[in-house]
């Protein structure tokens, strides 16, 4: 990957894996469980590159507003200029623990798809939370609770140079100990579930690579990745022919994901 470790090709990267792999999934969970009202204000937390912001977007009408909040600057700007159409659609740099700073109006829904397992202090991002909702609003997330193994190993041996920094931008937490974070902020909890991660199926071993990459901001690196680092890493994944078989929905109890929606009592004034 000579040239590619620009960030703006990382970022765009991404956003072709976060079309391709997720978005479907996402906005399944958008129009079951989250439910945007025409007129609403949505902050989008992690917004990565923007689609699913702009789906909400779409969803909220012209008199609702979604602003995406995301660290990554790379993917801040491409989310600018893919979405420079959507009118009730902002896009900032920020963080979990920034994001009270940022002058933002009290929203209504505060979304975050896949993102708080990258977040540390959660107490901290939950009481960030409560502060900016409007009272009757309400959070609604989805994060996976532990790495699943397929991602574990593509990073250790596949790119063992690289493991432990990308190891390090996990911070996973189970169900349980995320529904207390949510209640000590002060929120009541509508609905909590243990569910599958999205489908992840790749036609190649390339794509697999790219989806790796892109997802670690670039620091997984497919130059790293040997013929013997593939091997070994595709052997539980092989079918009797010797054909590695790159669709992973057969692991998906191994890719717990927590649901999570919660609302601030109207009466709980901040
Ligand atoms: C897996 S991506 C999900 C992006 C988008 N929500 C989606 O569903 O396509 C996770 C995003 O969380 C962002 N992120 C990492 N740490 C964060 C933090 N502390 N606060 C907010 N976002 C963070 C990353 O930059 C990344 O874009």
């Amino acid at each position: 990957m000579a040239d590619s470790n620009s960030n703006s090709i990382v970022a765009e990267g991404y956003r072709q894996a976060a079309i391709s792999v997720q978005k479907l999934d996402n906005e399944t969970f958008i129009q079951t469980n989250v439910c945007p009202k025409d007129g609403d204000i949505i902050l989008d937390l992690g917004c990565g590159t923007g689609e699913l912001s702009s789906y909400l977007a779409e969803l909220v009408g012209p008199g609702g507003k979604v602003i995406g909040v995301d660290p990554d600057n790379e993917r801040i700007q491409l989310a600018k200029e893919t979405h420079k159409q959507v009118k009730n659609l902002s896009f900032l740099e920020g963080s979990s623990l920034t994001f009270p700073r940022i002058g933002l109006e009290p929203c209504d829904i505060i979304f975050s798809n896949y993102a708080l397992h990258f977040m540390k202090k959660k107490q901290q991002v939950f009481n960030n939370l409560f502060t900016c909702l409007k009272p009757g609003g309400k959070i609604a997330f989805q994060c996976i609770s532990q790495l699943p193994p397929f991602e574990r190993n593509a990073y250790v041996l596949l790119n063992p140079e690289n493991a432990d920094r990308i190891l390090g931008m996990y911070h996973c937490e189970g169900k349980t100990k995320i529904e207390q974070y949510c209640l000590s902020a002060g929120f009541e909890i509508t609905r909590s579930v243990q569910t599958e991660c999205v489908e992840l199926v790749f036609e190649y071993v390339e794509e697999l690579l790219k989806w790796h990459w892109s997802t670690t901001h670039g620091v997984f690196d497919p130059s790293l990745v040997t013929e013997e680092r593939l091997q070994k890493y595709l052997a539980p994944y092989t079918d009797e022919n010797g054909k590695p078989c790159l669709d992973f929905r057969g692991m998906k109890h191994e890719m717990p994901v927590c649901q999570l929606l919660a609302i601030k009592k109207a009466s709980e004034r901040a």
